[in-house]
């Protein structure tokens, strides 16, 4: 499971301590820090770094996997994770794992649409992130914002963070959506995994996905897009502004346009907190599908519970469903009345990987 408490809060400081000394690079868990910028002539201190660098590289079939090495020291194959990635020849037979070591990834990352396969392999997500700061505004819209877009099939991210470190977006600001990472390809699944920004944090934009002992943080509709996607105990982190008396956050927006696509976004077995007063979703487009189950929801949630984005039509084509929640957000005696109380039956759909057909692709990305 995700570590409670004070890790996550740490990270955040040393991340923002990190964007504004850019010399600094952190080292390992107990964040000890070097000026290494400073050393390229020095070759003592640079051996001394290389000498204590050994990568848990874990065992792999040669035959159907290649391991590329990344570390920001320049211990091993590649300095930059985009490095990584621009290596690996296209629509490659054999699945290629990017093992990342701790630190932070000061870069954007785009995994293109030929190259299906790759995997991310971090040392927890407390340790090793892909960090940047555009958003709408400085990169031409929401969609673009990505600190990583993966528009690839099969796509694995194991231990590692991804972060948005643009400004939180104060009450009214425009073109502030930042993105930490867009998942634009079919197949895609993460473990451990961290995904920290505000507003618009996890654009979870097509395809099927899965999300196991995820940490997703955000503000407003900070998991959003139109996937098809099963989120296992996942812990939801809202940092909306505390105190508030009006809605100023909402977990989800899930996009689905019509009856046909088939997309929506299950929760189960996860945990809704923070700060804020936020809604559990918005009907970004008029079948938005989502459901909430088995979890546990602070008493952050407003007790209508969701929104229709102020249009009735909405309501009655909009699928938004709570199955066996529990804590004070999960009351529904004053939910809107479109939301539906699942029994058993309409649940059941929801509630394993056979929502997003995991038969056919995720269990052999299991090892
Ligand atoms: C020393 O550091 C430089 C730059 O970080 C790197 O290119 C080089 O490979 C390092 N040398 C060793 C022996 O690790
Ligand atoms: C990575 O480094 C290892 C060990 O130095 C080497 O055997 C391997 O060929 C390198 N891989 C790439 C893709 O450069
Ligand atoms: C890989 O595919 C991209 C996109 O189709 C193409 O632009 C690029 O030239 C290809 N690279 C190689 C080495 O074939
Ligand atoms: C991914 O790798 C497996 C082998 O591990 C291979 O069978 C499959 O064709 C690859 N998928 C793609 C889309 O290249
Ligand atoms: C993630 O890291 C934890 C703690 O270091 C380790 O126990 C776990 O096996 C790792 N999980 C994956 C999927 O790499
Ligand atoms: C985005 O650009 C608009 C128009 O220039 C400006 O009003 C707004 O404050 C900008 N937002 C951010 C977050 O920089
Ligand atoms: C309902 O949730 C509780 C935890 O609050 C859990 O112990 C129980 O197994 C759940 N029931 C079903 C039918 O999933
Ligand atoms: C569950 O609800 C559906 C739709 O309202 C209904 O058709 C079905 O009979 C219910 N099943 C149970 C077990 O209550
Ligand atoms: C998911 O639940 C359904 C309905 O209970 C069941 O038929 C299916 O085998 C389950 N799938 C998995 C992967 O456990």
């Amino acid at each position: 499971m995700y570590p409670k408490g004070m890790y996550v809060p740490l990270f955040i400081a040393i991340v923002a301590i990190f964007v504004s000394t850019s010399f600094m690079v952190l080292d390992h868990l107990t964040f000890k820090v070097h000026r290494s910028h400073h050393h390229h002539d020095d070759k003592k201190t640079n051996q001394s770094i290389c000498d204590s660098f050994t990568p848990n590289f874990p065992t792999i079939d040669p035959s159907t996997t290649s391991i590329l090495c990344v570390d920001h020291n320049g211990c091993c194959n590649f300095t930059t994770v985009q490095a990584a990635v621009d290596s690996v020849g296209n629509f490659s037979a054999i699945r290629s794992l990017i093992w990342i070591n701790s630190g932070i990834y000061f870069e954007k990352v785009i995994v293109p649409k030929s190259k299906p396969n790759i995997t991310f392999q971090g040392q927890g997500y407390t340790s090793t992130a892909i960090i940047y700061n555009d958003n709408a505004n400085s990169s031409h819209g929401t969609f673009n914002s990505g600190s990583v877009q993966v528009f690839s099939t099969n796509f694995i991210a194991k231990n590692i963070s991804f972060m948005n470190v643009a400004p939180v977006p104060g009450p009214g600001a425009v073109g502030a959506q930042a993105v930490a990472i867009r998942i634009g390809g079919d197949q895609a699944a993460f473990w451990g995994c961290g995904f920290f920004g505000a507003q618009d944090t996890l654009h979870d934009d097509r395809g099927r996905h899965y999300f196991k002992e995820c940490y997703i943080q955000g503000s407003i509709d900070f998991v959003f897009g139109n996937g098809k996607s099963l989120y296992e105990n996942c812990q939801l982190t809202s940092i909306a502004s505390p105190g508030s008396r009006s809605i100023n956050g909402a977990v989800t927006a899930h996009g689905r346009a019509s009856k046909e696509e088939d997309s929506g976004f299950a929760f189960v077995n996860c945990n809704v907190g923070g700060t804020g007063r936020i809604w559990l979703g918005r009907a970004w487009r008029p079948f938005s599908t989502v459901v909430f189950a088995n979890t546990f929801m602070a008493d952050i949630i407003s007790p209508e519970g969701w929104n229709d984005l102020n249009d009735p039509l909405r309501d009655q084509t909009i699928f938004y469903g709570e199955y066996n929640c529990s804590g004070v957000g999960s009351n529904m005696a004053q939910r809107a009345f479109y939301v539906q109380r699942l029994n058993d039956t309409q649940a059941l759909p929801f509630l394993n990987s056979s929502f997003i057909d995991a038969d056919l692709w995720l269990q052999s990305f299991s090892n």
